[in-house]
């Protein structure tokens, strides 16, 4: 939606005009998956399709916000509110345990109006929460006055998707969602929080393919590998898996089991395929990017466990098309989402058209398939600032 549009939108539903617009991305990770809560190296990038709010001070304690696809009226609620929903109004959280986090972090925002718009989709694995996180972050900061780094930022939002969302996930989204570059992906050091703009080769497109199928991190699944992971942790003496060895899974191997010793593996050869990644990427070398996905997206298939078939049927129709193929793979935290594709700009019709009928032939419907570019973190600025 258009900021003018989101302008009406917020007259007619709070009868006054905004002050301020937050603006805030999705996410896709091209390679480093299930290691940001590992302390590992990641690379994901920000992309243009956002969450964008319309706000303004209101006066009161309370705070009125409204989703813009919903219809319905604004939810309300004081700002000191702690309790957790459920159900339809779930959502709620996000903005709701910023507000809380902040507010430990010794932060007093005034009530406020807001209203979300998004093109974002939700439970694509492409971080709608943490785009919401942020962009009700920086609403906090602007009201309050109490502007915060990227990086704490993206902490404080982490902990808000702990504490009120109940996800114990890394830092990888909150962070690359706050910190991003235009035009780059943003290698992360999850461990020192370190970020490096990363540039992607010259006339490759990024396509992302949702499957369709709704990934529910807070299901449990997520908190399961988390457990798994550390269990390995402590069987092998190590402080974070990534500090172990492929040699040393192996001599651990019946200590471990099969199912850890497969967990353990995906971390230690995630944890490579990274650094190879962004070298094969400098190098111009597409025919290693590609294995290189490939590899990553088998291991979270088989050793980790957090593929489905959709995803899987992407990928590997992606891999039968070739031509101009950089890479494919899941991404984000599985149980269904997107596929990430790096393709050459000049093949994105035909394999979009490829991917969308080998996907049909299986499980007839069509995926929704589109193209994003690597785009800045979030921002707030003033309502008179003008459109975009
Ligand atoms: C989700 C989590 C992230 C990360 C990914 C998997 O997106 O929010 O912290 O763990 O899954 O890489």
């Amino acid at each position: 939606m258009l900021l003018s549009s989101l302008r009406a939108s917020f007259v007619e539903a709070f009868g006054t005009s905004p002050t301020a617009f937050s603006v805030a991305p999705g996410r896709v990770n091209l390679i480093g998956e299930h290691i940001d809560y590992l302390g590992g190296c990641v690379l994901p990038a920000a992309i243009d399709r956002q969450i964008r709010i319309a706000c303004r001070p209101n006066g009161t304690d309370d705070v009125r916000i409204q989703s813009d696809h919903s219809g319905a009226s604004p939810v309300s609620f004081p700002v000191t509110d702690d309790r957790v929903r459920e159900g339809d109004e779930s959502w709620i959280n996000y903005p709701l345990g910023v507000l809380g986090e902040y507010r430990k972090d010794g932060v007093t925002c005034p009530g406020f109006d807001a209203l979300i718009s998004s093109n974002l989709p939700a439970g694509a694995g492409l971080s709608s929460s943490a785009a919401l996180e942020a962009a009700t972050a920086l609403i906090v900061e602007w009201l309050s006055g109490e502007a915060r780094s990227a990086a704490q930022r993206a902490a404080l939002c982490r902990l808000a998707e702990h504490h009120y969302a109940g996800v114990p996930c890394g830092i990888m989204d909150q962070l690359v969602v706050c910190a991003a570059e235009e035009g780059h992906a943003l290698r992360i050091d999850c461990e020192t929080l370190e970020t490096r703009p990363v540039g992607l080769p010259r006339g490759i497109v990024l396509v992302i393919a949702n499957t369709g199928v709704q990934h529910a991190l807070g299901d449990g699944e997520y908190r399961i590998r988390r457990e798994q992971c550390a269990e390995a942790e402590q069987i092998l003496g190590v402080a974070s898996l990534c500090q172990a060895s492929l040699e040393e899974i192996g001599k651990q191997e019946s200590q471990l089991g099969e199912l850890l010793t497969r967990r353990a593996r995906h971390a230690v050869t995630e944890l490579e395929r990274v650094e190879d990644f962004i070298l094969a990427m400098a190098a111009n070398d597409s025919a290693t990017t590609r294995r290189i996905m490939h590899e990553g997206h088998v291991s979270l298939r088989d050793d980790f466990e957090v593929s489905c078939p959709e995803l899987d049927c992407l990928v590997e129709a992606a891999e039968e098309f070739g031509h101009g193929l950089w890479g494919a793979r899941m991404t984000g935290g599985g149980f269904g989402g997107s596929t990430v594709n790096l393709i050459e700009a000049k093949q994105v019709a035909a394999f979009t058209a490829f991917l969308s009928e080998h996907f049909y032939v299986t499980f007839e419907r069509k995926p929704d398939i589109f193209t994003a570019h690597p785009s800045p973190g979030a921002q707030i600025f003033p309502a008179s600032a003008g459109d975009a």
